[in-house]
């Protein structure tokens, strides 16, 4: 049994990551044959790349999906951390696994991803729910066919968590949920230290993919008919860093963009590394889309001092004003955290005056959540629930009425959108524009993975209705 620990998840060493390839050995490529999985993804995108590579190791293995739980050989949650209610979600499943488990004891469940990085959690299911057979975390992903092959003939719970930086794995294979947009891992881990952010113990130190390994991917989904990919990492704009190479992330956008695959994208963007290089490559390749997420969190410096955030309201005004200027059309979301830790209403306040100057397409909005380990958790919170409520109401009507106006410069105009899923709306497809608002358009099936002009004729705050101009 290898459990997570927090003293060492914190650590980081200058060591250089080992890169292998994954391999799986021959005897278990037929462990599944006859049986089916299903996986349950919580959290952001990297999760649900991560998941996207499970299935297809599984897949390996000989196992086949099953959408439906209940009758599955074999459950996997893939969770989230970042806060209480994503913990909650994934502990409400477990029991439901558990009245599974009695009516079919046969089947075979656990748990992967961010909270299995926690200390306490795992502690919590070896104490609870000891009926889970396995449990590994996200430095370890290419050993699940072993922890698996393992848990299989076995009565207590496998459990295998490294609290050290894993090795990058390259050639893992992915079942993707999509067949015209993929994701493209291009960092792992975050050495930010955000006050409230759980993820640079869950994901550990930094790692930046090699560039060469990154393009190969790229094209390799270009020549398989993808059109668009999004660069993935906690913290894009630092790429490369680690490496200590003459080479960044505007050089890394750059030599995408020139793959001439349709259509980039990427997540997250730390205001901090966003650097004028960066804005300009952006600027200057049309397959480069014009979208940014800028995660605010708060506007108050003294509130971002405590956050650890290491940018002013200032700056990051001078920042937001600097790409609106040098990117046209672009559209910025962000992300904003009321309730910090003495967060009092002129500091609020500061929040909303920099929703009000910036005029976001959208934002996700979040109040305070402790996360155990985290310095911001041991800080002295006053603010009584209801106030931080009413907070974010406040905060998501200002919120909501500029993703409004927002949509509404669009009414009427002809966009380019990656038509890329059937739509909820009966008789039309869904997929985005450049700026990355989602729009339903009435067109037939065989329009699907067509890059297209829409006239869009209605919006909402959430969505758009266009039809093919
Ligand atoms: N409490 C509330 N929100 C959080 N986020 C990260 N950690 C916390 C936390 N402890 C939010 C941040 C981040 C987004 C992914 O989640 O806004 O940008
Ligand atoms: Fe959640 Fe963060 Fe882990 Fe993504 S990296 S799953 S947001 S804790």
């Amino acid at each position: 049994m290898l459990k997570p620990h927090l003293e060492q998840a914190r650590k980081r060493t200058r060591s250089l990551v080992k890169i292998e390839d994954f391999k799986m050995r021959d005897e278990l490529k037929t462990l599944g044959i006859g049986k089916t999985y299903f996986v349950k993804t919580y959290g952001c995108q990297m999760n649900v790349h991560d998941s996207e590579n499970i299935k297809a190791i599984l897949e390996m293995m000989g196992f086949r999906e099953n959408e439906d739980m209940m009758s599955a050989d074999l459950i996997l949650l893939n969770t989230c951390a970042i806060r209480e209610n994503a913990h909650n979600k994934v502990f409400g499943m477990i029991g439901r696994i558990k009245h599974l488990k009695e009516e079919r004891p046969n089947v075979i469940a656990g748990i992967c991803g961010c909270m299995a990085q926690e200390e306490v959690v795992v502690n919590e299911i070896l104490d609870k729910f000891s009926f889970l057979n396995f449990i590994f975390g996200t430095h370890n992903i290419h050993e699940f066919p072993e922890i698996l092959a393992e848990a299989m003939h076995k009565n207590s719970t496998e459990v295998k968590v490294y609290s050290f930086e894993g090795n990058i794995i390259e050639k893992m294979p992915a079942k993707r949920d999509n067949k015209y947009k993929a994701f493209v891992n291009i960092m792992y881990g975050c050495d930010k230290f955000c006050t409230y952010c759980i993820v640079p113990y869950t994901r550990g130190k930094q790692r930046s993919r090699r560039f060469e390994d990154i393009i190969e991917e790229v094209k390799s989904l270009k020549e398989n008919g993808y059109k668009e990919v999004t660069l993935l990492g906690q913290n894009v704009n630092a790429y490369g860093k680690d490496l200590n190479l003459e080479f960044d992330m505007s050089d890394l956008l750059e030599s995408v963009a020139k793959t001439g695959i349709e259509r980039i994208r990427f997540v997250t963007s730390h205001p901090w590394d966003f650097t004028d290089k960066m804005i300009d490559v952006i600027g200057k390749y049309p397959n480069i889309m014009p979208y940014i997420h800028l995660p605010l969190q708060s506007g108050s410096d003294r509130i971002l001092k405590l956050m650890g955030r290491r940018y002013t309201k200032e700056s990051y005004l001078e920042l937001f004003n600097k790409i609106k200027k040098t990117i046209p059309n672009v559209s910025i979301t962000t992300d904003i955290i009321v309730g910090f830790p003495g967060e009092s209403e002129e500091d609020f306040l500061s929040t909303l005056d920099v929703v009000n100057k910036c005029k976001y397409d959208s934002a996700f909005t979040f109040i305070f959540s402790p996360r155990e380990g985290t310095p911001a958790a041991k800080m002295k919170d006053d603010t009584p629930l209801e106030v931080k409520e009413k907070r974010l109401y406040e905060l998501n009507d200002l919120v909501n009425k500029y993703a409004l106006e927002a949509n509404k410069k669009y009414l009427n105009k002809t966009v380019k959108v990656l038509l890329d899923e059937v739509s909820d709306k009966e008789g039309c497809l869904a997929g985005y524009t450049e700026s990355m608002k989602l729009v339903n358009v009435k067109a037939p099936k065989e329009m699907l993975g067509q890059i297209v002009d829409v006239k869009i004729v209605d919006v909402r705050t959430w969505s758009m209705n266009g039809e093919i101009a």
